[in-house]
């Protein structure tokens, strides 16, 4: 079928995928090749978001004065980012995840093309929250022993301990998504790069490293990106390296690409 054929059909087929009426949601696709296995039929990337939720984010752009032409999802900015910065080996598969306050992205890819994603509802909030709870003090506080504060009175071995416990709950949902993809017969990950702010929590990198199978770093949203370096220090790049990866993906973006 040919691409605005598609996009004329889509929507009738689209229905049985999407729990939600079709008025509710805009829709969008991406035709990704043709299967391997079945003569005349086509892979394609269904994209459902409800509508209510797209207003909310274009209300907020609206009250700052900007106007939004690009919607665009966490895992295919993260997988923007990562396709402009890095040329992985062919027929391996690299896991991106980007954890960030309340939602943990992970898109798998292989030969340039996204083979699995997932989203998980826990992220660097789950270990503030941790030790809120367990040392009885304010968020606030919380938040700011995590970043790696001083507050005087604390039992650094137990905040390390609630921060390390805390930690192996997201790597483990983490590592749950991984395995699923692994044993779906789909192969061996090879690399894994990390992003997002709640990945910055102390050992946090080292507890995922320990639990999962091939090699680990933290992701460079700038690795190809140049920049003047007498306008942006580059301390300060590398520190906020992990929060930029989704954003960068964004900002590659561009009227009809
Ligand atoms: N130095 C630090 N150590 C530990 N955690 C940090 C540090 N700096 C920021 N964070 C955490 O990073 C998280 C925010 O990261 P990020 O900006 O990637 O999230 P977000 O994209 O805004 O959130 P979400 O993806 O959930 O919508 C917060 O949980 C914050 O506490
Ligand atoms: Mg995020």
């Amino acid at each position: 079928m040919a691409e605005d054929e598609l996009g004329k059909t889509l929507p009738f087929e689209a229905e049985q995928y999407i729990p939600f009426s079709l008025d509710e949601v805009n829709l969008d696709f991406q035709i990704l090749g043709p299967c391997e296995d079945k003569e005349n039929k086509m892979n394609v990337m269904l994209v459902a978001a409800k509508k209510a939720m797209i207003n909310d984010y274009v209300s907020v752009l609206q009250n700052a004065g900007l106007k939004a032409v690009i919607i665009d999802i966490d895992v295919f900015a993260l997988e923007n980012m990562f396709t402009a910065n890095y040329s992985p080996e062919e027929n391996t598969t690299v896991a991106l995840v980007d954890m960030g306050a309340s939602v943990t992205n992970i898109n798998l890819i292989k030969n340039g093309v996204s083979q699995f994603t997932r989203d998980i509802f826990m992220g660097g909030n789950h270990i503030t929250e941790e030790i809120q709870k367990q040392l009885s003090i304010n968020y606030e506080d919380a938040e700011a022993l995590k970043c790696g504060e001083q507050i005087t009175g604390i039992n650094q071995d137990l905040l390390q301990d609630i921060i390390e416990r805390a930690s192996s709950t997201i790597t483990s949902e983490i590592q749950r998504s991984l395995d699923f993809y692994i044993s779906s017969a789909y192969g061996e990950i090879s690399q894994v790069y990390l992003s997002g702010g709640g990945s910055k929590t102390r050992g946090f990198k080292e507890i995922f490293a320990k639990r999962v199978n091939a090699p680990l770093e933290y992701i460079n949203p700038f690795h190809a990106i140049t920049y003047d370096e007498t306008m942006f220090d580059a301390e300060y790049i590398k520190d906020i390296s992990p929060f930029s990866a989704i954003g960068v993906g964004l900002a590659l973006r561009s009227m009809g690409d």
